[in-house]
């Protein structure tokens, strides 16, 4: 899978499965933009990115719920690249809550998990065009179903309304030759359980859990998502749009 002279644009690169897909994409001869809010972790992958080909990343800084900041990411890389071949919309955070919590979660679960998203996108379109490349965005299984014994309710929306983009955008964007395709993870071990406001006791418990109950017995991690991300975004793919790939040792058939 060779994406010499390919730009890939991702988002929530700073950590996680964004900063595993980062290196491995730039381990494809990729020119790789880095976008996140860290400066230390964004710093950090984008050395990892720079040894791997040699490549120098660009690291655009951006709070995805600024619509400047979503504007300048791609100003940026075109001022830069000149193209945009690949575009992974991996950025999100774990939204906790129920009905009874406020419509406040609601707004903020869309507006970092979805409406950026959905910006981001609608402004690489023409460039996705001109490339004939595609997108790749970052779901859960928490989209397709609840998730149980803690309320998530803003997060699991978010993450349905995002499955739906993928296979609306597919529809639209597959006869000028852009494909739009999804990844859903389940439980992975990455950052996102702390940044969802879970202590490290209930985060150790909850991958305790999962290492033992999960069909595999064991938990997803951050790489075997990025191998995922790095296919679809392949032109081994290219027969493939619309479509949601789950990747989460059997998790949600329990
Ligand atoms: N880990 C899991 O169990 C799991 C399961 C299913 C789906 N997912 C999805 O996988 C994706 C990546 O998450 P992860 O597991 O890698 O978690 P993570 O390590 O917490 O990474 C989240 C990334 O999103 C970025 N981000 C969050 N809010 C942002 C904002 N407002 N503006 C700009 N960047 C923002 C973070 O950037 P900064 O740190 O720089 O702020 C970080 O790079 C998310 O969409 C998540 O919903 C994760």
């Amino acid at each position: 899978m060779d994406f010499c002279n390919k730009v890939v644009v991702i988002t929530g690169a700073s950590s996680g499965i964004g900063a595993s897909a980062a290196i491995l994409f730039a381990n494809q001869s990729a020119k790789v933009v880095l976008v996140g809010r860290n400066e230390t972790g964004l710093n950090e992958v984008a050395t990892k990115c720079e040894q791997a080909k040699g490549q120098k990343p660009l690291i655009i800084k951006a709070e995805l719920s600024i619509d400047e900041d979503v504007k300048k990411i791609i100003d940026n890389t075109i001022e830069v690249f000149g193209r945009i071949d690949v575009l992974v919309n991996n950025a999100g955070v774990g939204i906790r809550g129920g009905i009874r919590d406020g419509v406040e979660l609601y707004d903020r679960a869309m507006n970092t998990n979805m409406r950026p998203a959905y910006l981001l996108t609608s402004l690489a379109v023409p460039y996705l065009i001109n490339s004939k490349g595609n997108v790749v965005n970052v779901s859960s299984v928490a989209g397709m179903r609840p998730i149980r014994d803690v309320d998530f309710l803003p997060y699991c929306i978010s993450k349905a309304a995002l499955d739906q983009f993928t296979r609306c955008l597919a529809m639209e964007l597959g006869p000028q030759g852009v494909r739009v395709n999804s990844v859903n993870p389940g439980g992975t071990k990455t950052a996102f359980v702390e940044n969802a406001g879970f202590s490290k006791a209930q985060m150790e418990e909850l991958y305790d859990a999962r290492d033992k109950t999960l069909p595999l017995r064991k938990m997803t991690q951050s790489d075997e998502v990025a191998d995922l991300i790095l296919y679809l975004a392949s032109d081994r793919a290219r027969s493939i749009t619309g479509s949601i790939y789950v990747i989460d040792n059997g998790e949600m058939w329990m």
